[in-house]
Order: structure tokens, then C-alpha cells, then sequence
């Protein structure tokens, strides 16, 4: 009998991993990617999924193709399609996909929903309010600053925003502004900032939590530190300067972004934390979305949470997927079967799965599109760099000086043609690629990783110098 064909849907970095965890399956013959980037066509058994060369974005395009190819296991990277419902789709069609349905989707689709449900069953949360109204979240903000001058706010657009709709915020006056930005003008994150949620800033340790849940059983994954600041704290002048560029009236704030790297395992993370993770925050979750709302939740549930100095964690945001870039550093660790591991989620087998992860640590560095002036025209503007506005199109050299036991992970890349007829690799979005080092020691794959990150380049590549520093 010939060997599985696989369906993994994801345009970036995550979307290489999983393939790659896919490939890693001597019961998998083929990995299909899509949309997919240049990276999905570079590792073994994988390949870019099409519809006569173009590549496939609509559930209707991806549901086509995998009835045509005969697709064994589809499986979702990011929040959109599964908001959008691409699991039910599939599974109405009979197709079998990991991942939640729409309705299970929501507990990344309204942060507003989510707290007041999370609350609502006794998971710890930040102090939190929804707000509707402007004038009301800003009303409430005037009094809470005034009331606790020692406490920070963090003001959230409700809906999908890329990582990107939470604003840390430490002065009433940045508080003020932010509600404006995303909820009046310019609207940052569109309809997502019709509603907001303003929360209580926890200080602590972040962490992020992963599990996978066929709805009865939740089984821990490893954990991973994601940095989701666009900075390093102490780059005070590229801060400045981005939100100068920006337009943003905050100059010091150090703006979020889908994630710039990250590592796993997380050192802070010892089996009586996680044993509490799982018995106050991860089961509670799962069981009680199906007695409150009737819906069943299977696949990834991610949990970003905040250790308090009382060792409490905190639930400051829920997934319903795996992270990017945590995906690029969690999976590669991963020893299990990751096509069994699949279908134990689809047959509800996952309580007779013991996990197996390798002690290495995994350090991952993303390259970003950062500031930067279009070489070679005139006029053009300066662009601030992701997570704003970052030129695309650029060529990217020295991928092979990378040592070969160093994974690299495409987050934005596409092949394409130089002026003199050469094929080469070029940027397509503000993260490019995740540079994973690999080790016994948290020291030696940071090592690892930075020095081959180093032999990258292309116009405006930046990337944080500190990802796993002061750690150990
Ligand atoms: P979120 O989109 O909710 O994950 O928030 C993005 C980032 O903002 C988190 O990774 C934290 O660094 C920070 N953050 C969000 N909510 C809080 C909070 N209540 N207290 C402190 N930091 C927070
Ligand atoms: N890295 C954060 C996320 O994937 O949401």
C-alpha cells in the first residue's frame, strides 16, 4: 500500500514546519502546501499544491484540490480559514482535517467573547472590560488610571488583527490615543476594532502553551517563548524612529507583531506549572467551551499566558492553532508520528498517545523586512519595516553559506527572476525567514543561529539580537 498524501494549509514559516513534521512520517509519501511559499518546495516529499500552476487560496480551490488528489489529511496553520469555517466545509465534503470548526474558532476570533467566557468558568484572567463605545472604554480608562497611577493598560481590537491588535500602553495619554486608533481613526485593524477589550497589564513571565485536544482528551505539547515586540527594550532610537516613520504619536511604544522569533523548551515551564496549566487553565477550557456552547473544540488550542510573581498563570489570549514562529522551534523536537499523531486528534485515539520530544532546544530568529528605501529608484519613500509599512520584492542572497544542519523556514519568500534572467529567491512579506538553531543547550543553538542568520541578506533585513538571551 503506497503511503499518505497530505494537505498542510499555511503561507509561512508554520506552514514549512508542519510540512516538514509531515515528511519527517515514513507513513507519509507527499506533503502539498498552500498557499505555501518558495520554502515548501525545498524540503524533501514536499510540494507547492496548485490549480494549473496558480496557487490556491479559497476553501473552494483547497477543498477541490483535495478531492482531486486523493488527500488522505488535511491539516490548518492559520486563523483565518478555520474563522472562516474551512473545517466544516471539509468535513461536510468528508474530507478528514485537523483543526477547529468556526464555531470552536471563536475563541481566537473575539478576544471580547473569550474573556467574558473564560471568566465566566473561572480561568484566571487579567482584570478585564469590553467596550463598544469610545467614549465609554475611554470614560473607564480616565478612571482606572486615575484610581491605580501604578497600573499599566492594555487595549485589544476584539477581532483577527495578525498578532497585531494589542497595544501595550503606559500612560493614560497612550491609552486615549490607542482606543482612537483602532476603534475611530485611522481604524487600525478595521472591523476587528469595533469592539475592544481593555485589560489590567499583568507583570510577570510569558509563556506560551500548547495543547492538542480530540475534545476528551487535552494532551500537552512543549512550550515555546515567542518575542512578539518588534524590538529589543533597550533599541530605543529604532523604536523612536519606527513610530516616527510610522506616524504614530507614541514614539516609545514598542509595537507588536505576529512574533520575531522564539525558542522552546521554555526553561520556566516544570512539570508543576504545567501540571496547574492543564488542570486550572487547558482542560477547564476545553470542557467548558462544550458545556456552555454546545460545540466540541479538536486540534491546536494555544494559550499565551502571564506567570504572575504568585506563580498563577494567566490567560492574556487563546489560539486555536499553533503559533508563528513557535511551530518553527516546538516541532522540530517533536518524535512522535506526526501523521499518527493526526489521526489519534480525527479518531479520538489521543488518550492512548504518549508524546515523545527531544531534549534539544531549538532557537528560532526570524528576518524581517525592517526599514528601508527602495534601492535603485527615485522618490520612493522611507518605510518604517514590519509590522508596518516594508518594501516586498527584494532579492535575498547567501542562503547557501547556511550550514546544512541549520533549519531554514520561509515565512515570506517566493522565487522569481533578476534582471539578468537568473532564478533567485525574493521577499514577499515583513517576515521573510526563520533561522532555527539546534543544541543541547539553550547557549549553543542561539549560538547556532546567529551566526548563520548573519550570512543572510537583503534590503532592510533586520532582526532582534536577543531572541533567547538571559534565560539560563
Ligand atoms: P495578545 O495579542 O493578547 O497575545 O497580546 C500580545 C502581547 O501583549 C502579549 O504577548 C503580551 O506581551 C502583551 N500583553 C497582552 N495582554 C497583556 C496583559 N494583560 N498584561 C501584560 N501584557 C499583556
Ligand atoms: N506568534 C504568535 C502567534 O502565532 O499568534
Amino acid at each position: 500500500m503506497s503511503g499518505a498524501k497530505v494537505l498542510v494549509v499555511d503561507a509561512g514559516g508554520r506552514g514549512n514546519a508542519i510540512a516538514d513534521a509531515f515528511a519527517r512520517s515514513p507513513l507519509v509519501d507527499a506533503v502539498y502546501v498552500a498557499p505555501g511559499n518558495a520554502g515548501s518546495e525545498m524540503m524533501k516529499k514536499c510540494r507547492l499544491a496548485t490549480n494549473d500552476g496558480r496557487p490556491l487560496k479559497s476553501i473552494s480551490e483547497l477543498l477541490s484540490f483535495a478531492e482531486r488528489e486523493g488527500i488522505d489529511l488535511t491539516f490548518v496553520g492559520p486563523e483565518g480559514y478555520l474563522s472562516e469555517g474551512i473545517v466544516n466545509v471539509f468535513r461536510e465534503e468528508g474530507q478528514r482535517i485537523v483543526g477547529p470548526e468556526k464555531e470552536a474558532a471563536i475563541l481566537e476570533g473575539s478576544k471580547c467573547l473569550t474573556k467574558d467566557f473564560l471568566k465566566g468558568i473561572g480561568v484566571p484572567v487579567p482584570p478585564f472590560s469590553n467596550f463598544a463605545d469610545p467614549q465609554e472604554a475611554k470614560d473607564y480608562v480616565i478612571q482606572f488610571c486615575d484610581a491605580n497611577p501604578d497600573k499599566g493598560l492594555v487595549i485589544k481590537a476584539d477581532g483577527l488583527a495578525a498578532g497585531k491588535g494589542s497595544v501595550v500602553c503606559s500612560s493614560l495619554e497612550e491609552s486615549l490615543s490607542t482606543i482612537d486608533r483602532i476603534m475611530v481613526n485611522p481604524r487600525l485593524f478595521g472591523d476587528a476594532g469595533n469592539r475592544i477589550d481593555v485589560e489590567e497589564r499583568l507583570i510577570g513571565r510569558e509563556l506560551m502553551f500548547f495543547a492538542i485536544t480530540d475534545s476528551r482528551k487535552v494532551l500537552p505539547l512543549e512550550s515555546a517563548m515567542d518575542y512578539k515586540q518588534a524590538f529589543s527594550p533597550d533599541d530605543r532610537v529604532a523604536i523612536k524612529l519606527f513610530n516616527k516613520l510610522s506616524g504614530n504619536p507614541n514614539p516609545d511604544n514598542n509595537p507588536n507583531t505576529g512574533g520575531m522569533g522564539g525558542f522552546s523548551p521554555h526553561p520556566w515551564l516544570d512539570e508543576s506549572l504545567k501540571e496547574r496549566i492543564m488542570k486550572k487553565i487547558a482542560v477547564p477550557t476545553i470542557t467548558g467551551f462544550k458545556e456552555t456552547t454546545g460545540h466540541e473544540f479538536t486540534g491546536i488550542i494555544y494559550f499565551g499566558l502571564m506567570i504572575t510573581e504568585d506563580r498563577e498563570p494567566h490567560v492574556l489570549e487563546i489560539n486555536v492553532r499553533l503559533g508563528d514562529p513557535e511551530t518553527e522551534v516546538i516541532l522540530p523536537r517533536l518524535e512522535t508520528d506526526m501523521y499518527q499523531l493526526s489521526e489519534a486528534v480525527l479518531d479520538r485515539g489521543l488518550g492512548s498517545v504518549e508524546l515523545q520530544w527531544s531534549k534539544d532546544y531549538c532557537v528560532g530568529v526570524c528576518a524581517i523586512s525592517g526599514r528601508a528605501i527602495k534601492p535603485l529608484s527615485s522618490g520612493s519613500e522611507e518605510r518604517p519595516g514590519y509590522p508596518g509599512a516594508h518594501y516586498t520584492n527584494m532579492p535575498i542572497s547567501g542562503m547557501e553559506r547556511v550550514d546544512p544542519d541549520v533549519l531554514v523556514y520561509h515565512n515570506g519568500t517566493a522565487f522569481g527572476t533578476d534582471a539578468s534572467g537568473r532564478k533567485r529567491l525574493f521577499t514577499t512579506g515583513g517576515r521573510v525567514l526563520t533561522l532555527v538553531g539546534r543544541g543541547k543547550t539553550l547557549e549553543s543553538a542561539r549560538d547556532q543561529a546567529y551566526e548563520n542568520i548573519k550570512r543572510i541578506r537583503f534590503n532592510g533585513m533586520r532582526y532582534r539580537k536577543d531572541i533567547g538571551s538571559g534565560y539560563v
